[in-house]
């Protein structure tokens, strides 16, 4: 493996920085999809999250940083080719291992790939090495990151300008997206957070998870809590669960899910909508 700026150096090509002019300019927000357990929804949010903000006129990246579980394309039922490895070893450049669809681009990573497994690198250093190359190309990067408190995802999740933490109403979820939190306050000077409740089951149980979560946070940490909203527990089978969450039905869930994207962009102030007439994210402002 190459140094990191020698690397760096591989895929950081010409026609990239060509087209990175001062006129042209827009900051590129970058969030983390997190939460410390594993199963609570990260992989899927974080999806569909790019997906509709790539429909919507934003020149979005996912990066999944799941560097040997990479779940991102199995979810879109496109082949694993573990072409990551390759990036890692420089044979293969950045723009041959993206997925693009339209202004969605997926940067996916290996799955048991005994290279990665075997490799010293240190994952954050590479992945804030190609947003650092590749920010001014988009509106959105998001990072899907792995469950766990590895240094490496708390480093990804400092490094983002924001983060959606993603809990369940499972004891062990709210426990585990707590100890994220406290120590990305306290060790990483994190100290604004947003949170997405998934699988709740009625209002009643959503607002007992925000209640806990934010107030112990507010409490014991300090840090701020902005809540996005929530995604309840759809009734789909396992084999149909992909295609229903990520696809755009006339259904409840996909309009509350825009809703709350849409509350996001709002507050964030980030590039601003450009394809209003696209009718994703024509909605009111009402997130909750
Ligand atoms: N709102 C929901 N309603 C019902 N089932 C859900 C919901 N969200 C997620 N699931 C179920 O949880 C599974 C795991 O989702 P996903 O892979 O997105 O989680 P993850 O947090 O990324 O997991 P990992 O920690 O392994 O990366 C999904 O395949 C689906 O079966
Ligand atoms: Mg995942």
């Amino acid at each position: 493996m190459h140094k990191t700026s020698e690397w760096l150096q591989t895929f950081s090509s010409e026609k990239n920085t060509k087209s990175h002019s001062l006129d042209s300019f827009r900051p590129c927000v970058k969030i983390s999809v997190t939460g410390g357990k594993g199963g609570v929804g990260k992989t899927s949010i974080a999806l569909k999250t790019a997906q509709e903000l790539a429909k919507a006129g934003h020149r979005t990246l996912l990066i999944d940083c799941d560097s040997n579980l990479s779940n991102t394309a199995i979810k879109l039922g496109l082949p694993m080719d573990n072409k990551f490895e390759k990036l890692l070893s420089s044979e293969k450049t950045f723009e041959e291992c993206l997925i693009v669809q339209g202004n969605f681009h997926l940067l996916p990573a290996c799955n048991g790939s005994i290279e990665v497994f075997e490799s010293k690198i240190n994952f954050d250093e590479v992945i804030i090495d190609i947003i650092q190359c590749h920010e001014h190309e988009y509106d959105y990067i998001i990072l899907d990151c792995p469950a766990g408190m590895s240094v490496s995802t708390l480093t990804l999740n400092a490094y983002c300008d924001h983060r959606f933490v993603v809990v369940t109403p499972d004891k062990s979820s709210i426990t585990d997206s707590y100890s994220l939190i406290k120590v990305l306050s306290n060790r990483f000077n994190v100290i604004d957070n947003h949170l997405i409740v998934n699988m709740y089951q009625n209002d009643r149980q959503f607002q007992k998870v925000v209640m806990t979560l934010t107030e112990t946070i507010e409490n014991y940490i300090g840090s701020r809590t902005t809540v996005l909203g929530g995604i309840p527990k759809l009734d789909v089978s396992a084999e149909g669960f992909d295609t229903f969450f990520l696809s755009e039905g006339k259904n409840e869930f996909h309009k509350n899910f825009v809703k709350l994207l849409y509350g996001f962009t709002e507050k964030v102030g980030g590039p601003m909508i450009r394809n209003s007439s696209a009718g994703h994210l024509a909605f009111e402002h009402d997130v909750q």
